[in-house]
């Protein structure tokens, strides 16, 4: 069988040619990082756990017309997703403080926030995702001003959704970061698209009851038990593997 070439590996994906032109296999790895590869660890199973969980809420966005580059589930650990122009800006929503917010600005972990924030960081490794503002990101092109606006306005509503989402299930949807892509849609007009993925890598998800973390933040701060919040996660959303 011929093998099928490698496009970019990054830390927690890698991505494939697509069967067909225009597409991309995006196959979830185990491996964890943190603090931007300073802590480097493997999750047994975290992928496959991703791959559900990303491909259960990218569905649930299409439902509700939110564009995503999301198309199947291929197998436990890849899926089938539409090639995109992947912007350099990464969206991080905050309902309540946690992270670098509550470090930054001295704020006690859970502090409610008056009303979401979006906030927009560059996309770097080398220059370890400096936070930026829409000046930078217009000034530098990393994204036109309507990419912008339609950037905020999709993961608003994204926000929105998946607080309710997540609530019916028991969860609080802290904080999360989105990727953005930009494609020709079937009626060849530029569009922004969600892309990347949505797990508990890149949401903080706290238990409603008990603000248990149930999210990469277990990794990042040795709390242990990471693949079993992932499994909660991914039970409570009704898409666990069985074993
Ligand atoms: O660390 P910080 O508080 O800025 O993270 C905010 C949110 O963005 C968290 O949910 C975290 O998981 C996510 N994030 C991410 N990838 C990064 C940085 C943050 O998914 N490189």
């Amino acid at each position: 069988m011929a093998r099928r070439r490698k496009l970019y590996e990054g830390k927690a994906k890698i991505m494939y040619e697509g069967p067909e032109p225009g597409t991309i296999i995006q196959y979830f790895k185990d491996d964890a990082t943190a603090f931007n590869n300073q802590k480097q660890g493997v999750i047994t199973g975290k992928g496959v756990l991703n791959n559900r969980i990303s491909e259960y809420l990218m569905t649930k966005l299409t439902e509700i017309g939110v564009p995503n580059h999301f198309i199947r589930r291929v197998n436990m650990r890849e899926q089938l997703v539409h090639e995109v122009e992947i912007l350099p800006v990464k969206l991080v929503v905050r309902n309540v403080a946690a992270g670098s917010l509550a470090k930054r600005f001295g704020l006690e972990e859970g502090t409610q926030l008056p009303r979401s924030i979006i906030e927009y960081y560059y996309k770097s490794d080398e220059l370890n995702d400096p936070m930026i503002s829409e000046e930078h990101i217009t000034c530098f092109g990393w994204a036109a001003t309507q990419d912008l606006d339609d950037m905020v306005t999709l993961s608003l509503r994204v926000n929105d959704f998946l607080v309710g989402l997540f609530l019916g299930v028991g969860l609080r949807l802290i904080d999360f970061k989105l990727e953005f892509g930009r494609w020709y849609n079937e009626h060849d007009e530029v569009q922004i698209v969600l892309a990347d993925e949505i797990s508990p890598d890149n949401c903080r998800l706290w238990d409603v009851a008990t603000n248990e973390k149930m999210d990469k933040d277990r990794f990042r701060r040795d709390l242990g038990g990471v693949k079993e919040a992932y499994q909660e996660v991914a039970r409570r959303l009704g898409v666990l593997p069985e074993a």
